[in-house]
């Protein structure tokens, strides 16, 4: 078997937007991020971290839906052994020389074998890094990509795929049967990529780090301004698992987007996995309201390669029929 690549942090992801003026007004005007470059037919974006070319491409296409996930590896050498590798397993593979995509070097896209349209990329343009341009700040800024959260029917089955290309393990929820969701990390944090029990193969969400969590704050407050509080699906709250402070949001399209701040460092050889027990009401929220039922069963659609919607299979096991009692679903409204 060829060796994986050398994966080093969750890249970028590109989202199929069907109103991409009204696409615009969210991840600019309401979330702060970035424009690098846009044209009739796409805006990249990134955060005042970041000094690659984007985190973030939102394309305007007829059918919302993720179009790729991306991961940086960390040589021009892993591109190649992206391609042995992937070519190895069957999956349909691509080589897309420099530019294919704006700001991206030479990369190999996958349609992986969880049903996943991946790229593997290690060159890119470089644009300022802008962590010191205190007076272009807005309240609210984003400071990078933090993680993609991608909605499997059979977490198991994704625990193996990403233990195969090297990821390690964070935290899992699970009870004696079944593991029901799953964090996975290449850079030394938490997770790059967290695997959520779910029809799937979709996309549950993308997250962005903010510095402070009142950064975080700030924009529910401007989500209010525009009298769009209707966006604002779960949270503000603190995770359980990650330990993170949280805001999820959906966009116009319904794409889910977290913003999150202050998990911790895993990057000791020894760190400990932590389990959560199902049953465990304080897994997902260590505080914060209950969890709305769309937040379980809602998320993207993928495409494949070609651009075509992949067909989902149903989950194995849900996590939100498990968590009867635990996250307030199926309790009575009161006292007889
Ligand atoms: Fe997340």
């Amino acid at each position: 078997m060829h060796p994986a690549p050398e994966i080093l942090r969750a890249g970028y992801a590109e989202l199929v937007c069907t109103d991409l003026e009204r696409s615009r007004w969210f991840y600019v005007d309401v979330l702060g991020l970035i424009v690098t470059e846009e044209n009739d037919e796409a805006i990249y974006l990134k955060g005042f971290d970041e000094f690659l070319h984007h985190s973030l491409i939102l394309r305007r296409g007829p059918v919302a839906a993720l179009a790729k996930l991306a991961f940086r590896v960390c040589s021009p050498d892993d591109v190649d052994k992206a391609e042995l590798y992937f070519r190895e397993l069957g999956s349909d593979v691509r080589r897309l020389p420099a530019g294919t995509t704006r700001g991206i070097g030479d990369a190999v896209f996958v349609h992986d074998p969880l049903g996943y349209p991946v790229e593997y990329f290690f060159d890119a343009e470089h644009t300022e890094r802008m962590h010191q341009q205190y007076h272009r700040m807005p309240s609210n800024r984003l400071t990078r990509l933090d993680h993609f959260n991608i909605t499997v029917p059979d977490v198991p089955e994704g625990q193996k795929y990403y233990s195969d290309l090297g990821f390690r393990l964070s935290e899992s929820i699970e009870d004696d049967e079944h593991v029901y969701a799953a964090w996975y990390f290449r850079k030394p944090t938490t997770h790059d990529l967290a695997l959520t029990s779910g029809d799937g193969p979709r996309l549950h969400h993308i997250a962005f780090s903010a510095a402070e969590r009142e950064q975080i704050l700030n924009t529910a407050d401007i989500l209010g301004a525009y009298e769009s509080e209707h966006l604002i699906e779960r949270g503000p709250g603190r995770h359980g698992v990650t330990n993170a402070f949280y805001l999820y949001l959906r966009d116009p399209d319904g794409h889910r987007i977290e913003l999150y701040t202050s998990d911790y460092y895993t990057g000791d050889p020894d760190s400990p996995v932590i389990r959560w027990d199902v049953s465990n009401p304080r897994r997902r929220s260590w505080w914060g309201h209950d969890i709305r039922a769309s937040w379980y069963e809602e998320s993207s659609l993928v495409l494949d390669l070609d651009g075509n919607v992949v067909p989902t299979r149903h989950q194995v096991a849900s996590e939100r029929a498990a968590a009867i009692g635990a996250d307030g679903f199926g309790i009575p409204a009161g006292p007889e």
